[in-house]
């Protein structure tokens, strides 16, 4: 069985070894996006791995007339996959899981560098100056900290936090007992109104299509901070400039943004940005933005592969697939 592997990155190469090895497959691999332009690495291939790239109609279509009948994104999101197209065309989809503990202590990791104003600290000691002014932090356990999504992420942050003392509040469509131990489940109007600080642990879906928007910004806390660490879809970037200008949110911490597909993951430094969001965004001390990076340890990128590379043999070998999305 013959699996193709789009954007293949160095530190990815040693696990797609290990993995190919125990489930005997070949791979054909490359460190580009999958474009309409290299179909000939799926040439033989039964399967494909992918991560963030679009996987639109045109793909979908040459891929299949090479005889792709699967694909696996080695990401918990799919919202990139056009589900609907590949479920016509008869190819499967399927996502991968891993270890909630890399998103969810990275969030915790970026709620302590913003309410301890650790962009500013850090970028002034670059420049020696050492001064006080206007770095003085808050501490957790005097906060209300709301999580939005208590999936696997959204639960583990839930447990992280708790050994802070702050008190919780949750909001999810799917009330989980295991969550009520540690956070009290609110409405979403109530988590708004009540919370210093939020964090969004949600897929991206229709419902959650810029759920903080100018009307919800407006319900949130004067000064409240905002965590989003799932993905940039969530948060009506405009909207979110505008109440970071007027004082209305205090802080952001921000793992993804929208529009942020062909940008994250290369190296532009010496390339003057189109984004002008990210720019604005970038500039403001109050402000920490990192590139995706949130579900980067050794233990995740071992999961994805293994998990990817597992789902593709049991969607071509019609064994049950825990992974399959359509
Ligand atoms: C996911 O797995 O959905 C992520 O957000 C990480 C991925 C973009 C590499």
């Amino acid at each position: 069985m013959k699996i193709a592997v789009f954007n293949c990155r160095p530190d990815e190469k040693e696990f797609f070894e290990t993995y190919s090895e125990q489930y005997q497959v070949e791979l054909s691999v490359t460190s580009d996006p999958p474009t309409l332009t290299n179909i000939s690495i799926v040439e033989g291939c039964i399967a494909a791995s992918v991560i963030t790239t679009p996987i639109e109609r045109d793909l979908l279509n040459a891929w299949k007339s090479k005889g792709i009948q699967t694909i696996s994104t080695r990401t918990v999101g799919y919202d990139h996959i056009d589900l609907e197209y590949a479920k016509e065309l008869g190819i499967t989809i399927s996502n991968v899981s891993y270890t909630p503990h890399t998103v969810a202590e990275y969030t915790v990791m970026t709620i302590l560098m913003t309410i301890r104003k650790m962009k500013t600290i850090l970028t002034r000691y670059q420049v020696q100056d050492y001064s006080l002014f206007d770095v003085r932090g808050k501490e957790l356990r005097n906060m209300t900290v709301g999580v939005v999504g208590t999936g696997k992420i959204g639960e583990m942050v839930i447990q992280n936090l708790s050994g802070f003392g702050c008190k919780i509040l949750a909001y999810d469509p799917y009330e989980k007992e295991s969550v009520k131990s540690y956070a009290n489940y609110v409405t979403l109007e109530d988590l708004w109104k009540e919370s210093d600080l939020i964090t969004f642990h949600t897929p991206a879906i229709k419902s959650t299509y810029h759920m903080v928007n100018r009307k919800s910004l407006q319900q949130m806390k004067s000064g409240v901070a905002l965590i989003n660490m799932a993905r940039g879809s969530i948060i009506d970037t405009d909207a979110l400039i505008e109440a970071l200008e007027s004082g209305r949110v205090s802080a952001a911490a921000l793992d993804v943004i929208e529009n942020e597909g062909k940008i994250y993951y290369n190296d532009y430094k010496h390339t003057v940005t189109k984004n002008h969001d990210m720019a604005i965004l970038s500039a403001m001390p109050n402000v920490l933005m990192t590139p995706h990076t949130a579900f980067f340890t050794d233990e995740a990128v071992s999961d994805m592969i293994h998990y990817s590379l597992e789902s593709c043999v049991a969607e071509i070998n019609g064994s049950e697939n825990p992974r399959k999305v359509i």
